[in-house]
């Protein structure tokens, strides 16, 4: 009986114990942990930088702060960026030599961005920004999208039948632009297009069209951004009559 007794005493002791012990600890624990948060999507424009946008729940930087950005590519994970509070470590990956700066003003209030600079269409892709601490450990994508949109250009090529011949060119586009031709009679236009892609994987397009005689007015060629829903155009104005050499005059002039 005693020893039952004593037996009991000493189990609800350690279980005090136990509560006594763990309650600061677990606050403790539960202060270390964050979230972290991005967009789901960014759009950098070819040429600009562009910020991919990574905040810590918290809104403070948690101690000894280890910070990854990633990038994700189908088979494999490819160092961006990498931060060690610890030892002052600040680096871009081997393939990111000078493209990224990460903002440490923003450290103090849980703002991990990154900046990536000079984007180009290769860099479009998944990233994940990865935060450690002694205790937690948490990440977040972002997907980055690339656009480029140029000028264009119309040319004369010269007189086709009992038309001319015109071109519309333009280099630099991402993604792939939609190129089309606007008259003002809505003349059934049969336009040969071929579009190309450079190294940069830029894309440029040419595009040939003959316009017939009874066509006035103006005539243009309008190339379209499907990502950022914008149009480029270039604006030719064709003379009344449409006697050739006038007309060939007035369009070369
Ligand atoms: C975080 O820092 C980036 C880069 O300076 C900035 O563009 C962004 O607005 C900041 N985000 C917040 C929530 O302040
Ligand atoms: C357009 O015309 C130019 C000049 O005749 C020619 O070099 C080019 O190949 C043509 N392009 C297309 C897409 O037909």
């Amino acid at each position: 009986m005693f020893s039952l007794n004593f037996l009991l005493f000493q189990s609800s002791l350690s279980v005090i114990l136990f509560v006594v012990w763990t309650l600061p600890h677990l606050g403790l624990l539960l202060s270390e942990s964050f979230e972290v948060r991005s967009f789901p999507t960014v759009t950098g424009i070819v040429g600009q930088d562009v910020v991919l946008p990574c905040q810590i729940s918290t809104g403070t930087q948690p101690n000894n702060m280890e910070l990854q950005w990633k990038k994700i590519i189908q088979t494999h994970v490819e160092t961006v960026h990498e931060y060690r509070a610890q030892t002052g470590q600040d680096v871009p990956g081997q393939k990111y030599q000078g493209r990224t700066v990460l903002l440490k003003d923003g450290f103090t209030s849980g703002n991990v961005s990154l900046k990536l600079m000079n984007v180009r269409p290769a860099d479009r892709g998944t990233y994940s920004c990865i935060v450690k601490s002694n205790e937690w450990s948490a990440d977040a994508a972002t997907e980055l999208k690339v656009a480029a949109v140029a000028s264009v250009s119309i040319d004369v090529l010269g007189p086709q039948g009992q038309g001319i011949d015109l071109a519309c060119r333009s280099t630099g586009w991402f993604p792939s632009p939609e190129l089309h031709w606007v008259t003002k009679n809505g003349q059934n236009l049969q336009p040969v297009t071929k579009t190309e892609q450079d190294h940069e994987l830029l894309f440029s397009v040419l595009s040939n069209v003959t316009i017939l005689g009874e066509e006035t007015g103006e005539i243009s060629c309008v190339i379209q951004n499907s990502l950022l829903k914008t149009e480029q155009k270039s604006v030719i104005l064709l003379s009344g009559e449409f006697c050739l050499p006038t007309y060939l005059k007035r369009m070369l002039s």
